[in-house]
């Protein structure tokens, strides 16, 4: 999910010196931006700055961060623009690395070898669902259109996208030394489950395939929001880790998903972003509160359901962390109060 963003003032001041896109270009700024949530929140591992749009921008799409958000400024509406511009990139070709393998190795520099670097891409549905709408949408009716009209049109444009999408992940990890990648479906959950299974689950379980062959070992995230409809359809993606949002409850969830018998995806999330907006004493309750029926130390990585708001506040952000670091590490210096509720939510004495 996304750590750095505008809700910290230490974001806020490289931001005012440099556009969004020159941010997610120049590999410093990008490296420096990235490192912030470790030295402010101290989480465990870092998401290389950078953007889901970066991509379509380079296949022909000319993407502008506004300040209503971004705008794919060449939006891909018709045959001809599919045989006109927007044209798969291979990232991993000679001379093709993306700028983010540059600033992932930036970041090493300052993180070392033992904090976890994740690169990342949008899942092809939510890429198209940007190339094709042209900016944010809620009802998705540009590219549901075409879903009608136009089926084997958006099927072309699904397969550029995987195209592009596998290599820049594959890339992020061969050039770069990602150590995991991240998925994002942002916006797969708005389909049916039919619907889903033919044009978002299908292109993101190829994306994910190719990132195995190529790099065998590196675990690989799926994040699908708005996906409790279709849980098992999502974790069937083949992903080591299923990011959810906070739709569903994890306890749920976990046994939605026991048709994997011993080797379910981890979970990951699903805290509800919003909580980090209210003090830091709500943020270790509503953590709590998630972890309830649930074994937080079987297969689960606790984060977010979505990304950081640009309203959260940086002392929750910081509370949160310390709820999960004092579930986890005995002895991490945390707030009584969590101490307390730790303890006597497992009769342990805090500890594991
Ligand atoms: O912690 C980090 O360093 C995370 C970096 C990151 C960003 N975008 C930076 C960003 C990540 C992981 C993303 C992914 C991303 N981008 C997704 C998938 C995850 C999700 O949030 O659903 C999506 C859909 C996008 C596309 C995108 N980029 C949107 C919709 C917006 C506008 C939303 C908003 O909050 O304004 C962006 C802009 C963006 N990407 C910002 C950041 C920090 C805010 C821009 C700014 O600083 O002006």
């Amino acid at each position: 999910m996304r750590q750095a963003g505008r809700y910290m003032p230490e974001y806020q001041a490289v931001r005012s010196r440099a556009d969004f896109m020159r941010l997610c270009r120049e590999p410093e700024l990008s490296a420096e931006v990235s490192w912030l949530p470790r030295t402010i929140l101290g989480v465990d591992a870092l998401i290389i700055f950078n953007d889901i749009l970066i991509p379509i921008d380079e296949m022909g799409g000319a993407v502008v961060f506004g300040e209503r958000g971004p705008e794919i400024t060449r939006p891909l509406r018709t045959e001809s623009d599919l045989s006109g511009w927007f044209a798969a990139v291979d990232y991993t070709a000679p001379g093709a690395e993306p700028i983010v393998c540059e600033s992932i190795r930036r970041l090493r520099g300052e993180a070392g070898p033992d904090i976890p670097i994740f690169g990342f891409a949008g899942a092809p549905f939510t890429m198209a669902a940007y190339a094709i709408e042209g900016k944010m949408s809620k009802s998705l009716n540009v590219i549901k259109r075409m879903r009608f009209e136009a089926p084997e049109l958006l099927h072309r444009a699904l397969e550029r996208l995987t195209t592009t999408i596998s290599s820049y992940l594959v890339a992020q990890v061969q050039g770069g030394g990602a150590d995991a990648v991240q998925l994002f479906d942002t916006w797969a959950g708005e389909l049916t489950r039919d619907d889903y299974e033919e044009f978002a689950l299908r292109y993101a379980r190829r994306a994910i395939e190719e990132v195995r062959k190529a790099c065998p070992g590196v675990p690989v995230q799926y994040f699908a929001r708005d996906a409790a409809h279709m849980l098992d359809l999502a974790a069937s993606a083949g992903a080591d880790v299923l990011s959810i949002d906070w739709r569903v409850r994890l306890a749920d969830a976990r046994q939605r998903l026991s048709m994997f018998g011993d080797s379910p995806p981890t979970l990951q999330g699903n805290l509800d972003p919003v909580v980090l907006d209210a003090g830091p004493e709500q943020v270790a309750r509503h953590f709590h509160r998630t972890l309830e029926d649930f074994d937080p130390f079987v297969g689960y990585i606790a984060n977010l359901g979505h990304g950081i708001l640009p309203t959260a506040r940086v002392a929750s952000a910081q509370a949160l962390v310390a709820a999960v670091k004092a579930l986890e590490c005995p002895g991490t210096p945390v707030p009584d109060e969590v101490v307390a509720e730790i303890a006597a939510k497992r009769g342990q004495g805090g500890t594991r």
